[in-house]
């Protein structure tokens, strides 16, 4: 269809089957779906009718070809108009091959093996008839108590804003050209990763400088590479609940942005405008988010209740939501969906796709290079010829998907033990579980000792369950459970070389965990393959490379810990520094124990002194950073190298560092390579006190480094300084 065929379509249809279009609804609403449940009891307390299901416009969570064409089918027999439904889900890191936890991605500092694993999801999901994927989430969280942490790539907005378009190019593509492609849904718009106390849907309240400067950026970057949809966040921001927020959502996204596509609400967020106390009743909450612009209301019926009310009232002109109807029938015409409803929803595709060996492999590639070793005194890699005890809860354990990963299942999951059978004759391999999770009995741990006692080395499996992190997974206390800390003793005090693996989804307060174990390396859930990727580390066959995307505090008491902090008026460190009035902790230390950016490997590097092509640059000219990189060790490795920058003095204060760039480079022994960035005025330019846009003429410090922490620095001039 054309545009102005779709704007007579929106012409030809009632008020009630626009405001269809503004529904979202669960599968089992609707006929044809596999599992119609209790529907009827749902229908009657949403006060749903029958004609409200035939004119609704999209559908959330319903997968497979089967169902898809079935539920699409009915429908088109029931819509007067014949507008088919649009199926979204959330294929967040996978849709049956499950990949890392994209705070695992985030490690991988892999912007093209990201963009791959969102096409292959996206392959996975097209052809069992999905259309939007409520992915990425780009939530720049500092908060590892927030359970959330775990579906953002990080703290950082650099590398989050890379990932954010490296996510939208896989899953999205170019919609009207590519096969196998499905919408994206950028999410959660906006500062959803930074509630107060780490505490899920709790407040945030930040200045706009700082959502400028920080937290909008990745959004921004997701829309700018085509991203079709936007999700509001459940929580209030400065004040107002973002879902009926109307500067977020109509001056900031749809004026300043010009963000021309489908806002959605999040799940029943509509509705929770009562409980956040901005709206006295349930037309009023469908009011207000209908003024902010929110397109569609996912799982609740207040726009079914009480739109054409305020419509006939004059308190809401028809117009706003001719115009929200028209933006989902251009997204359901660019997918196509008037011409082929069915799009590429295909079980013979599905048989051959879903759980290919390419998708396979790359999840396994991709979980290899999200893992971060975090110590290593000479215990790893393994030795294939000694006796090894894999002890602990994940030992033998497929609850390694992580919490987003409903289209995953357990029977595909390559467990530890699975990954390190492949590598190793059984008989060198002794297990025990040791402990549960979070409880665990004497008897357990006595046989894992004993079973410990008869290897040579020993690697304890330890972590959270997937449902101690995700959504409403916030904790307080962000160590591992108390019986894995006694189990991780215990295997200690046998003498022997202890790796602890850890499989869970938020930076971990490890230091318990530093303390007893000779080699940690940090697993996060690395997916279907995560027993296989982990072997590879574990046994040297993949040289680990990942480098920490958000910060491992010294204790919970530091959160949020972060490395692009701002310097206070009484740094620390300051060379006048008295000893007690500076911004510190008296019991703990002001760093992370882990910084951004932080991992080891089996190869060493060392790095030249760096040089730059001159001290001083104009706005016109550009900077050039040179490095060598030398690996030093007997192992070829994949290196990170890091640029930061920090401008000296600001209009407002600035960041001591902020990641600009990063490159890649693999190394054999004993080779050198030079690593070049280039520097330019725009990658100088922050928000300044009046939110102006721009760089300043002055001092800048530059550095460069395998992390946030280690690095060497530089100064240059930018202007006539
Ligand atoms: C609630 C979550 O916050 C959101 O991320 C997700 O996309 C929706 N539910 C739909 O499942």
């Amino acid at each position: 269809m054309n545009d102005s065929q779709l704007t007579s379509l929106v012409k030809d249809m009632t008020l009630h089957e626009k405001v269809g279009q503004l529904v979202q609804l669960a599968t089992p609403f609707f006929k044809g779906a596999s599992d119609k449940g209790q529907i009827t009891g749902p229908m009657q307390e949403m006060g749903l009718s029958h004609e409200d299901i035939e004119n609704t416009g999209s559908v959330l969570g319903a997968s497979g070809a089967k169902e898809t064409i079935a539920i699409q089918r009915k429908h088109l027999e029931d819509n007067r108009l014949g507008i088919p439904l649009l199926f979204m889900s959330d294929i967040v890191h996978g849709f049956r091959t499950i990949f890392p936890v994209p705070l695992a991605i985030g490690c991988s500092w892999d912007l093209d093996l990201a963009e791959k694993s969102a096409a292959l999801a996206a392959k996975e999901a097209a052809v069992s008839g999905g259309h939007v994927t409520f992915a990425p989430m780009v939530d720049l969280s500092r908060e590892p108590r927030w359970g959330r942490g775990m579906e953002s790539t990080g703290e950082d907005t650099y590398l989050n804003s890379g990932f954010a378009r490296s996510f939208v190019r896989g899953f999205q593509g170019d919609l009207q050209q590519d096969a196998y492609k499905v919408a994206s849904c950028v999410k959660h718009f906006a500062a959803y990763g930074a509630p107060e106390g780490g505490r899920d849907y709790n407040t945030v309240d930040m200045s706009e400088w700082m959502l400028r400067e920080s937290y909008l950026p990745a959004y921004k970057a997701a829309l700018d590479e085509g991203c079709e949809m936007v999700m509001t966040a459940f929580n209030i921001l400065n004040g107002i609940p973002s879902t009926g927020n109307k500067w977020l959502m109509r001056n900031l996204l749809r004026d300043e942005w010009n963000f021309d596509g489908v806002l959605i609400s999040d799940w029943g967020a509509v509705k929770e405008l009562l409980p956040h106390g901005v709206a006295q009743d349930e037309k009023e909450a469908a009011l207000k988010t209908l003024r902010a612009g929110v397109d569609i209301e996912m799982m609740t019926s207040y726009y079914f209740k009480y739109t054409s009310e305020l419509v006939e009232e004059g308190l809401l002109e028809e117009s706003t939501i001719d115009e929200a109807v028209l933006r989902i029938l251009r997204l359901k015409n660019k997918l196509g969906l008037f011409e082929n409803p069915y799009r590429e929803a295909d079980e013979t595709d599905e048989k051959t796709f879903i759980l290919a060996p390419e998708h396979r492999n790359v999840a396994r590639e991709l979980a290899a290079k999200s893992v971060v070793l975090l110590k290593n005194e000479q215990a790893l890699p393994l030795n294939n010829n000694n006796n090894i005890a894999l002890v602990g809860p994940f030992a033998n354990n497929t609850d390694i998907l992580g919490p987003w990963s409903w289209g995953g299942s357990a029977e595909d999951t390559i467990t530890l033990d699975t990954g390190m059978k492949h590598r190793l004759n059984t008989d060198h391999l002794l297990i025990a579980e040791g402990s549960g999770i979070e409880t665990g009995t004497e008897q357990q741990l006595q046989e894992a000792l004993q079973t410990a006692s008869r290897a040579d080395v020993i690697v304890a499996a330890l972590g959270e369950h997937s449902d101690m992190s995700g959504e409403a997974g916030s904790r307080a206390d962000i160590r591992l459970p108390e019986i894995q800390l006694e189990l991780l003793k215990q295997l200690k005090s046998l003498g022997k070389p202890v790796i602890a693996v850890l499989f869970n989804g938020r930076p971990l307060d490890v230091r318990e965990v530093i303390e007893h174990a000779d080699a940690v390396l940090e697993a996060w859930y690395p997916g279907t393959e995560g027993g296989n990727a982990v072997a590879d580390i574990l046994f040297g066959d993949v040289n680990p490379s990942g480098k920490l995307s958000m910060s491992f505090p010294h204790s919970v008491g530091q959160v949020p810990v972060y490395y692009n902090q701002f310097n206070t008026g009484r740094p620390k460190d300051a060379p006048d520094a008295q000893i007690r009035f500076v911004s510190q902790y008296l019991d703990i230390p002001n760093e992370a124990l882990f910084p951004f950016g932080y991992g080891l490997s089996y190869s060493t590097y060392h790095y030249s002194e760096m040089s730059l092509s001159t001290d001083h640059i104009t706005p016109d000219e550009k900077l050039t950073v040179k490095v060598n990189v030398t690996n030093t060790s007997e192992t070829s490795g994949e290196e990170t190298v890091q640029l930061y920058i920090r401008d000296l003095v600001g209009d407002v204060v600035r960041p001591l560092k902020e990641l600009k760039d990063f490159k890649k480079v693999t190394l054999k022994p004993g080779e050198t390579t030079t690593v070049e960035f280039t520097i330019e005025e725009s990658q100088l330019r922050y928000y300044h006190a009046d939110l102006d846009y721009k760089s300043d003429a002055g001092e800048f410090e530059v550095f460069v480094g395998p992390n946030s922490r280690d690095i060497q620095s530089r100064k240059f001039k930018l202007g006539n300084v």
